[in-house]
């Protein structure tokens, strides 16, 4: 699959489980007095799709599991901050226990929105966790409770995460050679 494609494999399959269960374990534990029907997972679409779903089974406990899609205007490579909501919520989240999953949080700028917007809908608690984050997420002011991987600043493929739609299938989290880029495909 996509032979030639990845420059370098960053985190692979076992490290990725490894981790998801370690993560799980944590929010198991911090979770623990909040009751099954208060506690919702929501997945931001379509980067978090591989993470959310591995997850969710990885945690010793049943949880609700919404989805998000919104898009940032701006170049397709960085962000604006200014974000529209494609696919909304389908409950409501007011007076529960709400858990953001993220694929990655690079300039933090996209999921400072996102956490306002949902703040502004009365949740009993609001807590982020990112598989990946990237060293300019640092500069934001947002806190993020849970953290997989602290990745270095290098665009990374797999695991739910595109260039131009593909790559999202591989079961590992890799570079990409920068042929991919200039070949146009
Ligand atoms: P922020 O607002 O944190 O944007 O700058 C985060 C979003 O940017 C995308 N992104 C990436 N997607 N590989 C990807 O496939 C990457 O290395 C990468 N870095 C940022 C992604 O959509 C994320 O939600
Ligand atoms: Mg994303």
């Amino acid at each position: 699959m996509y032979d030639g494609d990845i420059a370098s494999v960053l985190i692979t399959e076992q490290q990725l489980r490894d981790k998801i269960s370690e993560i799980a374990q944590k929010v198991d534990s911090d979770y623990e007095d909040v009751h099954t029907s208060d506690l919702v997972l929501i997945g931001v679409l379509k980067g978090a799709v591989m993470f959310m779903t591995d997850f969710a089974r990885a945690l010793g406990r049943s949880t609700q599991l919404e989805f998000m899609a919104v898009s940032s205007y701006g170049s397709s490579t960085s962000s604006s901050g200014v974000v529209r909501i494609l696919k909304d919520l389908d409950r409501d989240i007011a007076g529960r226990h709400v858990l953001v999953v993220e694929d990655i949080i690079d300039s933090g700028l996209t999921l400072s929105w996102l956490l306002k917007n949902l703040e502004s809908r009365n949740p009993a608690s609001l807590e982020v966790c990112t598989l990946l984050r990237k060293p300019d997420a640092v500069q934001v002011e947002v806190p993020v409770r849970y953290v997989g991987f602290d990745i270095p600043n290098e665009f990374v493929v797999g695991y739910g995460l595109d260039y131009a739609e593909r790559y999202r299938d591989l079961p590992y989290i890799g570079t990409l050679d920068p042929k991919v880029y200039t070949s146009g495909r």
